[in-house]
């Protein structure tokens, strides 16, 4: 046989199906150990500031669009994801922003169209320890089934994983994509997202001075333990960030609360008694706020668009005595997170939208 040559490496790359992959090989992941040079910084210029505000290339071409709750998530019907024109992808940058996560069910699109759709949105994040598909580094596979070891999930509260994907990077991602192509049955697997935001608003105004202007440190040791304790390799040096404890979203101007259980370690010039009873209110705040939470029940092929930068979100691992669940997400980072004073609460332009409606009707 022919030693494979480039051609056939990127021909053989072109032809990879994750869902069958996983369907016939089951946990496919390939775990190199190459070393990365560090995340360069960049210039984040975001979609969604080139947006039509009214929306119109996605309301003027879905067939349905509605909120699954007032505070986040908003689901599209009769729109394919590998087919959206630019126009659409800057609005669905806007909507995204604004509303979260966005969710499409029935989608087409491949890993290939995935990756693109991704770098549309920024530079595509590669993990420093996950396994990938082979020769597909950005990608990140879910895929969890009955042989996963359940010392990772049983013994610990569901709450306590609720995060922002890698936010110790310094350029943490932004707009998210992830298709789930294989669920484990009728039932199981849902995923919750919870607004940033809303977190923010539902702050006392006492409560929202004293943490605005604070600093965390967001780390992904946890990670990088369990790399080496699976014999696997560490990438790259650094897995530590420090990000405002409240940032301001580049094209909403909204302020969202930016701490999570899953990555955030301690706020900068505390102590550990201070810090952590901070964290643990503020935690406490987004794992208990049903209020703005939305939970998402995925058919196989259904994709989720959120904002990283302004969402946090949990999956359910109640599924890993059941069967299967596998899909992939693409995650393009966005702008290094930043504090801005004069950003806007949510809820005050949600008001401003609900009394410009009603003048409208008079
Ligand atoms: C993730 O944490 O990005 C994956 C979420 C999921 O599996 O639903």
């Amino acid at each position: 046989m022919a030693p494979p040559n480039s051609e056939t490496l990127a021909q053989d790359i072109e032809k990879i199906d994750l869902k069958q992959l996983a369907r016939e090989k089951g946990r496919y992941l390939v775990y190199p150990e190459t070393k990365y040079p560090e995340i360069e910084e960049f210039v984040h210029k975001d979609p969604g500031h080139r947006a039509d505000p009214k929306l119109a290339s996605l309301y003027d071409n879905a067939e349905k669009i509605f909120d699954l709750t007032p505070q986040i998530g908003t689901e599209i019907h009769g729109l394919q994801l590998n087919k959206l024109t630019d126009k659409q992808k800057d609005d669905l940058a806007l909507l995204v922003a604004e509303r979260g996560v966005v969710f499409f069910r029935k989608q087409d699109i491949n890993v290939h169209e995935a990756i693109k759709l991704g770098e549309y949105y920024g530079p595509l994040h590669i993990h420093n320890t996950f396994g990938h598909p082979p020769e597909l580094p950005p990608i990140h596979v879910v895929y969890f089934d009955t042989q996963t070891p359940k010392q990772y999930f049983n013994y610990r509260r569901a709450g306590d994983a609720w995060h922002s994907d890698v936010s110790y990077e310094k350029q943490p991602p932004g707009l998210t994509i992830l298709k789930i192509d294989l669920l484990p049955g009728e039932a199981g697997g849902d995923t919750m997202w919870a607004s940033g935001y809303s977190a923010y608003d539902r702050l006392s105004p006492a409560m929202q001075k004293f943490v605005e202007g604070l600093e965390a440190v967001h780390t992904g040791q946890m990670q990088v333990d369990e790399a080496i304790s699976a014999g696997h390799a560490v990438r790259r040096e650094t897995w530590e960030a420090t990000h405002p404890v409240v940032r301001v979203h580049p094209v909403t101007g909204w302020k969202s609360l930016y701490v999570q259980p899953g990555f955030t370690k301690h706020i900068v010039g505390m102590s550990r008694r201070e810090s952590e009873a901070i964290l643990g209110f503020l935690n406490n705040h987004i794992i208990a706020g049903h209020n703005f939470q939305v939970r998402f029940k995925w058919e196989e092929d259904s994709v989720a668009v959120w904002d990283n930068r302004v969402t946090c979100h949990n999956a359910m691992f109640d599924y890993l005595d059941v069967g299967r669940r596998h899909g992939y997400r693409v995650t393009p980072q966005a702008e290094k997170p930043y504090y801005d004073a004069n950003g806007k609460s949510k809820h005050e332009a949600d008001i401003a939208k609900a009394q410009a409606k009603q003048k409208q009707k008079q």
